[in-house]
């Protein structure tokens, strides 16, 4: 098979990450983190202090920035930032930064250049809904809040990165809002795709379950995979 696109939407921290590289190791597929992209924005957003609302920015900003992805790692005109897009402060606008209509253009017709002919697992918000909506095989994780907020807290922990566990929950329940209650492409579930509540779950569990929808495909590329609405 010469391409295969797997798309992972879901919440933040419902596991689509960590899950889509694991799978992506397995296959040998491409992996892309578009949240990526987004936070990458956001970063340049709060580096030069530009105003959300400035229209007139944004379109200049959107001419000037380069944004590079090789091996999981991410620059932002050149800069590798790959560690730097992972903190509380780019998490607090992220969510408004990705609702820019001009911005989603511009990134999204980059994620369907990355993923053209490839066999390619991509996570995000929208990948089932708009950026591969013909995905071969498209998933939906979920977890609850309280879940999300305590793997996000560990992460935090982990690297160093003291924060407060009720306000890394009241993020994670602002960004639930932003994301699903926006404009442009907002947060959710395509008609087809697969959802799957990780919160009580371990990542092999995911990860296997995943697989088998991921093996029938290959097995008979002409089947259909995906949920049934009736
Ligand atoms: O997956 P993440 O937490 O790294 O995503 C960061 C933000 O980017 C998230 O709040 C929503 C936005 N996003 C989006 O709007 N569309 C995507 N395809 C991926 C992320």
């Amino acid at each position: 098979m010469e391409n295969f696109v797997v798309a992972i939407d879901g919440p933040a921290g419902s596991g689509k990450s960590t899950i889509a590289k694991i799978i992506a190791n397995r296959y040998n597929f491409i992996y892309l983190d578009t949240g990526a992209m987004y936070r990458m924005v956001a970063y340049y957003f709060i580096e030069n202090n530009i105003d959300l609302k400035d229209e007139k920015n944004i379109q200049k900003l959107i001419e000037n920035i380069e944004l590079d992805v090789e091996n999981n790692k991410f620059f932002l005109n050149g800069e590798d930032v790959s560690e730097k897009i992972r903190t509380p402060k780019v998490n607090s606008i992220v969510s408004s930064v990705s609702a820019i209509k001009k911005i989603r253009i511009k990134l999204v017709e980059q994620q369907r250049k990355i993923g053209f002919n490839k066999k390619i697992i991509l996570d995000g918000r929208d990948i089932g809904t708009v950026v591969f909506p013909n995905a071969d095989i498209k998933i939906f994780l979920i977890a609850s809040p309280e879940e999300r907020a305590n793997r996000r807290y560990k992460e935090y922990i982990e690297k160093g990165i003291k924060e407060d566990y009720q306000k890394v929950f009241e993020d994670i329940k602002k960004r639930d809002y932003l994301d699903s209650t926006r404009e442009e492409s907002p947060l959710v579930k395509a008609n087809d795709a697969i959802e799957i509540d990780t919160s009580s779950m371990t990542i092999d569990e995911v990860v296997e379950n995943i697989s088998k929808y991921i093996d029938k495909k290959f097995d008979n590329p002409n089947i259909y995979v995906g949920k049934i609405n009736l």
